[in-house]
């Protein structure tokens, strides 16, 4: 064997495997995870819910059947973000991107949509959830376009959870709206192109207003953002699950929560140390 070929075998063997989060079901002898407290809490969770078409294929379902698997978990997921206080939850249901899909899927797909906005939107509302759509509202159809934009307008002065679902989402035509309404400012005279600072830029963003994502979840192994709120997600910190999005529980949040809470988030400091400019600030 060619040693170049030796040392890559050996190389893969001592390669740590993928942090993924692994859940012991929560039986009468184990139990169950708890939340922690609310000050170690994420602000902002963003989801890319993936894996309803591999849960389905691997049931000898067609792909269909684990998008409409997927809408139950969803139902789950924000009702136990509500409950649990979380101030932000934006979810990934749908990426430029996934036009590229066959038209019996994205038929699929978009009737979901209608069904779960129309069952769901009295609970949401009466719950005080205030929904906001990130993407491209205009370029939907016409029907979920007309449901999308009810569902804004008619929860719009809700103070409750800000339930964000991105659809017909992509990160970076994010950005490149966010530069031409910044360059149209320019032009109209409201600002000076030395007023686009990072607060200003984050003004022209669907999520503006809210705070940077805390924490992502990725379910189905995969670990990749696949063009999701690039700009939101510079700190977040990343939890990877390997399980399909319709397996995606309660439980296996709390977990993710749980995880979130033990990092040690640093935002480019050192723990003890007086940062620099208070140092300054000091000797002054
Ligand atoms: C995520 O599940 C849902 C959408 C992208 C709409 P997928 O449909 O991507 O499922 P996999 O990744 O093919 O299993
Ligand atoms: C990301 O999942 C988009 C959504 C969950 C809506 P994809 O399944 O489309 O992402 P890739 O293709 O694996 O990157
Ligand atoms: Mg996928």
């Amino acid at each position: 064997m060619r040693f170049d070929k030796l040392t890559r075998l050996l190389g893969n063997a001592f390669r740590p495997k993928p942090e993924y989060i692994t859940i012991t079901p929560v039986t009468a002898s184990a139990p169950a995870p708890t939340l922690p407290p609310p000050e170690a809490l994420p602000r902002h969770v963003a989801i890319i819910m993936d894996g309803n078409g591999r849960w389905a294929t691997s049931r000898g379902l067609p792909r269909s059947a684990g998008h409409a698997a997927g809408t139950e978990a969803l139902r789950d997921i924000i009702r136990a973000s509500d409950d649990w206080g979380i101030e932000a939850l934006s979810l990934y249901a749908f990426s430029t991107e996934n036009w590229s899909r066959s038209k019996e899927e994205v038929s699929a797909l978009m009737g979901l949509l209608l069904k779960y906005f129309n069952s769901e939107i009295d609970e949401l509302d009466e719950k005080n959830v205030k929904i906001t759509i990130l993407g491209d509202v205009d370029g939907m159809p016409e029907p979920q376009r007309q449901a999308l934009l009810n569902a804004m307008a008619r929860t719009e002065d809700n103070r409750g959870l800000r339930l964000n679902i991105a659809l017909n989402y992509g990160g970076r035509a994010e950005l490149a709206r966010a530069a031409r309404l910044l360059a149209q400012a320019v032009k109209d005279g409201e600002i000076e192109p030395g007023d686009i600072d990072e607060e200003e830029f984050a003004s022209k963003l669907y999520t503006a207003g809210l705070p940077d994502v805390d924490l992502l979840i990725r379910t189905s192994g995969e670990m990749r953002t696949s063009n999701f709120l690039p700009w939101q997600l510079a700190y977040a910190e990343m939890v990877f699950d390997e399980c399909y999005w319709p397996d995606f529980d309660r439980a296996r949040y709390m977990k993710c929560l749980c995880v979130y809470a033990s990092r040690d988030r640093r935002f480019g400091g050192v723990k003890g140390q007086t940062p620099s400019t208070e140092k300054e600030e000091a000797a002054n």
